[in-house]
């Protein structure tokens, strides 16, 4: 299969094919969802909860987006890579934006960015893309804007406001992202973004209307406890398959059970031997 391009994402949108995106932050699980066939790979400001452990996504740098962003781009054989630009990374100033947008291509080698915001970011979402960068926009529940916001809540709940995000969503379109993520967001009001713009809508706690899905990898495979939106749904529960095996690993070391002779090097006897003359 070849490299997905975005012009593969708006075609799929075009002949009515879901597209599917999910998170990735490290070699080993982005070599499993690329094999799967996830057509996206977002190397998500998420990484901030559910990697480093951090309360929210702000903390989260460009030095450490690159960072992961680089492992994932080295599993990846299909995926397009899109990588979040973290807060405050883009909206002080344009010039630093495009700068820190560059940086994701030159040092991360990924394929797109994904900035938070709405008509408010067209300028910014101009001059990257001007740079010659391709952007995904974000709308509806923006974490970077938690404290704006009041909290992780569902947007778009008010006629005024499903207007708005209307707006942002065609400011968006217009500015020239090729592609939206919409995140909680009610079911009808996203559906009708959906069909009112032409690009796709990726949906994350926004129905079945939206023209692809996302979810964060740990969400769906159990491995993040601390909080589960109601959006969420977990496909496997590997949180609780690793703590057994990590159980038994400790119980075997502490019975003497592990390591076997199956798991160790051998050494000649006469070198041995000698090793034990020489040491006396
Ligand atoms: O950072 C992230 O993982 C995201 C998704 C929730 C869309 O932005």
């Amino acid at each position: 299969m070849k490299k997905i391009t975005i012009l593969d994402i708006q075609r799929m949108k075009d002949e009515g094919k879901k597209i599917t995106m999910l998170t990735a932050y490290d070699y080993p699980l982005a070599r499993l969802f690329d094999e799967s066939g996830v057509e996206i790979l977002l190397v998500g400001d998420s990484l901030g909860p559910v990697v480093a452990g951090y309360d929210n996504t702000l903390p989260v740098t460009v030095e450490e987006l690159i960072y992961h962003t680089r492992a994932v781009v080295r599993a990846r054989e299909n995926a397009l890579v899109v990588a979040d630009m973290p807060f405050m990374s883009y909206q002080a100033d344009t010039a630093e934006a495009v700068r820190n947008a560059g940086r994701f291509l030159k040092e991360g080698y990924m394929d797109s960015v994904k900035l938070e915001g709405g008509g408010e970011i067209v300028p910014i979402v101009e001059a990257i893309i001007g740079a010659g960068i391709p952007v995904m926009g974000h709308i509806g529940l923006t974490p970077q804007s938690i404290s704006k916001l009041g909290g992780y809540r569902v947007q778009g709940k008010t006629a005024g406001d499903a207007v708005r995000l209307l707006e942002d969503a065609r400011a968006l379109e217009q500015a020239g992202c090729y592609s939206i993520v919409l995140e909680a967001v009610p079911e009808p009001v996203a559906r009708t973004i959906s069909e009112r713009v032409k690009i796709p809508t990726i949906g994350i706690g926004a129905g079945r209307g939206c023209d692809g899905q996302v979810l964060v990898y740990h969400d769906l495979l159990g491995l993040f406890e601390r909080f589960r939106p109601k959006f969420v749904k977990q496909y496997a529960n590997i949180g609780q398959i690793s703590l057994q095996a990590i159980r038994e690993f400790a119980a075997e070391v502490e019975e003497g059970r592990f390591p076997t002779s199956e798991h160790t090097y051998p050494i000649d006897e006469d070198e041995y031997q000698k090793f034990l003359e020489k040491i006396g």
